[in-house]
């Protein structure tokens, strides 16, 4: 399969599961017309969805009111269910009852991601539907800004867009005034005088991943909490908000997101997780927190035991140097000041031996034993983070000979009519010549397959 996903028969189990408990049968249609394909999509079942592409589902089928699945993950804003459906070979371009493309849903209930999706794949965006209304006409009677500039910025023109009327003689402009639209209206007011403005494109396309970017959570919680996007959306390079995040050491976004449940396993187009991209910049406690949490732990765990170290840490005074009264003091008033500490440190420790008997006897754990402890810990992690790093580098290095392989072939076949000018050399040459040009082409390989520059040849 072209995604690359494989779907092992326990997640086939859990997908027939999943449909069972729904209530829902492969076979079996509901009363409104919808199959197990229909619900799977509603709900973004990806991998359900998968499972069902793979026994053959149908996905053309069309409910009641001609919405096929396809309309009702645009619906939804399941903008990787849409994917799933997309690669599989559904058309963008179906049409319900009304002449409703999924776009037009999509468009309708402000799902940026499924709009930008869409498009990519090629949904038309310039149909109207039975009424004439296009999806900007849709996206702006709602008020989806988002959806409404995208959509403008991908049409043939944005002032001719803007123009064009519905079978009712409404323009965008109307419609978003009649519904009170007010941001569309200020923004087509805007648009009129600047004119086309094409420079922001990846505001305009993925919003919620510039601002996990900027680590703009306040934008970031108002495109996921209003469903203007996934909070798994993916951009052009498969990212998700954790990747651009991880990215930037937006610690407040990634403990956020992965409050909202986004899913840290997935992988980018570089097949990197956000923890990858994390350790690629050394944001190690971002790293952390994507990782398993294992620093919370170990905090969590020795907090009594961390103010006590402190505590005994501020009395041995030794090798400080930033008490500003040093500065003031003669020597002998120094020496005084250190044995004055030095005798508080004897007492402590004799303290502390008192203390640490009372706490054995009331059943406490030594001090060695946690730092025992914490030093499992520590390596313990450090052990998962050379883990994460050890794959990084082994998806580096396959990636890397794959390039080799491919450079190998290109530099093979370029040399076939290379050998055979060798060959007719050789003929007339004696075998030493022939042997150093062998040595030749072995040290032209070498630097063809390493740097990628091809040696030019006539
Ligand atoms: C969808 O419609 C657009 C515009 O009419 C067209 O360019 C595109 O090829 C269509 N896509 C498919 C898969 O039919
Ligand atoms: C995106 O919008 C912000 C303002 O919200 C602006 O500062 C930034 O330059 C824009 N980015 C691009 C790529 O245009
Ligand atoms: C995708 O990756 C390319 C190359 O690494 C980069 O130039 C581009 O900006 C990335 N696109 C996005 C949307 O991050
Ligand atoms: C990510 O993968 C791990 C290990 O494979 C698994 O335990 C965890 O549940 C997964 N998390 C999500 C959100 O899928």
């Amino acid at each position: 399969m072209e995604s690359g996903h494989t779907l092992s028969p326990t997640a086939w189990g859990i997908c027939l599961h999943w449909l069972l408990w729904h209530g829902a049968d492969i076979t079996s249609v509901t009363p409104g017309g919808w199959t197990a394909a229909h619900i799977a999509a509603i709900r973004g079942q990806d991998a359900c969805i998968q499972a069902l592409i793979m026994n053959g589902a149908d996905l053309s089928v069309q409910d009641d009111r001609g919405c096929t699945p396809s309309h009702l993950a645009a619906t939804h804003g399941h903008s990787y269910t849409l994917q799933v459906m997309l690669r599989s070979g559904v058309d963008p371009n179906v049409s319900d009852k009304y002449d409703w493309k999924p776009v037009h849903y999509a468009s309708f209930h402000g799902r940026l991601g499924c709009v930008q999706l869409l498009v990519k794949w090629g949904a038309a965006i310039e149909d109207v539907d039975q009424n004439g209304n296009l999806p900007v006409h849709v996206a702006a009677m709602e008020g989806h800004l988002y959806c409404f500039k995208f959509l403008l910025s991908r049409m043939s023109s944005m002032k001719q867009a803007l123009k064009v009327f519905n079978d009712n003689g409404e323009n965008a402009m109307d419609l978003a005034q009649r519904f009170f639209k007010d941001n569309i209206v200020q923004f087509i007011q805007g648009a009129e005088i600047e004119g086309d403005n094409q420079n922001n494109q990846e505001n305009l396309t993925f919003p919620g991943h510039v601002a996990a970017y900027k680590g703009d959570l306040e934008m970031l919680k108002k495109l996921v909490e209003n469903g203007i996007i996934n909070i798994n959306e993916r951009d052009d390079n498969e990212s998700t908000l954790l990747h651009r995040a991880a990215g930037q050491d937006h610690i407040e976004c990634l403990q956020w997101l992965i409050e909202m449940g986004a899913d840290v396993n997935i992988t980018n187009k570089d097949g990197e997780t956000a923890a990858d991209t994390a350790k690629k910049f050394a944001h190690l406690s971002a790293v952390s927190l994507l990782v398993g949490l294992q620093k919370y732990e170990v905090e969590e765990n020795d907090e009594i035991d961390d103010q006590d170290v402190k505590f005994f840490e501020r009395h041995g005074v030794q090798g400080s140097t930033d008490a500003k009264d040093e500065l003031s003091q003669s020597e002998a008033e120094k020496t005084n000041a250190r044995k004055r500490a030095y005798e508080k440190v004897v007492e402590l420790r004799r303290l502390l031996e008192i203390a640490e008997s009372n706490f054995k006897q009331l059943g406490g754990i030594s001090e060695g034993d946690i730092k025992q402890k914490k030093e499992d810990q520590e390596s313990r992690r450090m052990i998962k983070e050379l883990q994460v790093q050890l794959e990084g580098e082994r998806l580096r290095r396959e990636k890397l000979e794959c390039q080799l392989d491919e450079c190998r072939a290109e530099a093979s076949h370029r040399q076939t009519p290379v050998d055979q000018i060798h060959l007719n050399n050789v003929v007339s040459m004696e075998h030493d010549s022939s042997d150093s040009n062998k040595d030749k082409r072995k040290v032209t390989k070498k630097i063809t397959s390493s740097g990628g520059i091809f040696m030019r040849r006539s």
